[in-house]
């Protein structure tokens, strides 16, 4: 667990119990979160160096202190209340800031739920990372509260508490979306909307364009257009996100072999099933499911 040596008195204590820094954790998990209070010369004052970034994002919120992000040869310093998220593949270099004593953070990293995609375009950014500065203090210690909500849950022996994690983890990234200005909240085109509401509630159907087509009142060419111009990606290709990331959790709340979660997502072959899944989380369905019982171990 945590080090003796951190000074207890200084820092969150109750946020620390659930923190699994010092847990030999994956990160192949689609949610960890933390909390890393640095004070000066103590077992966390190191400089985190990922140079070819994570898989997931990572959302990191200044508490006290500062910390400097270092990029190329540009610095910039993070100070309290400042929002960062890293998006994957960029790269991590950071630590406490010299001249502060302290640099205590909260942190999540998470593969997002692939609707949430449109949320994490922040108005403005520092190299790719997002940046959100804001003088609003009502929504700063709702982000924080939710931020906080998500840590302690997260590290529940429960598994409902798990998915409630993701949860105030979605909740925290509304109140984020919402600083943004209103030009990055232009809307998906409602016909488009409704077609991913149809799809979500009939994963496992076997549809074809022309059904979704007649549903939206378009054409087949129309509506294929169309999805892509406003989600970035083709309808089918869609929906196996949204079938993968169904049976990521049926693969961790549920007993189900992993045949029936095919079946579950739409696919009667379970080895094209496991191909896909493989394809989307780096590892097949069965070795996914261990490393999430060994983490849920820990
Ligand atoms: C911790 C860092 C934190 C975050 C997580 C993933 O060691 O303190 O900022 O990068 O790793």
């Amino acid at each position: 667990m945590w080090p003796q040596t951190l000074p207890m008195n200084d820092v969150d204590d109750e946020l620390l119990i659930y923190s699994p820094l010092m847990r030999s954790f994956t990160f192949n998990a689609y949610l960890v979160a933390g909390y890393t209070p640095i004070v000066k010369g103590n077992k966390l004052d190191f400089f985190i160096n990922r140079q070819q970034g994570m898989k997931g994002y990572i959302l990191n919120i200044t508490l006290r202190g500062a910390g400097v992000i270092h990029r190329n040869n540009e610095t910039f310093i993070c100070r309290e209340n400042d929002i960062l998220l890293f998006p994957p593949g960029c790269p991590h270099h950071y630590g406490r800031e010299a001249q502060s004593t302290y640099w205590d953070h909260l942190w999540i990293y998470f593969i997002p739920r692939p609707y949430w995609i449109d949320w994490l375009k922040w108005d403005r950014n520092w190299h790719q990372i997002g940046l959100t500065q804001s003088a609003d203090s009502v929504f700063v210690e709702q982000l924080k509260t939710a931020v906080k909500e998500v840590i302690r849950l997260n590290s529940s022996p429960d598994r409902v508490d798990k998915i409630l994690a993701m949860n105030s983890l979605e909740k925290a990234l509304l109140y984020c979306f919402k600083q943004q200005p209103a030009s990055n909240r232009a809307s998906v085109d409602p016909r488009i909307n409704a077609i991913c509401q149809y799809l979500d509630e009939n994963l496992a159907a076997k549809l074809t364009i022309s059904e979704l087509a007649a549903k939206a009142y378009l054409s087949s060419s129309r509506l294929a257009h169309l999805f892509r111009q406003e989600i970035g990606m083709t309808i089918w290709g869609w929906r196996e996100k949204q079938r993968m990331s169904r049976a990521a959790m049926l693969l961790q709340h549920t007993q189900l072999t992993i045949s029936q979660i095919a079946q579950v997502v739409g696919y009667d072959d379970a080895l094209y099933f496991s191909r896909l899944f493989h394809q989307q989380y780096h590892v097949g369905p069965r070795e996914y499911r261990k490393r999430y019982e060994q983490l849920h171990s820990l």
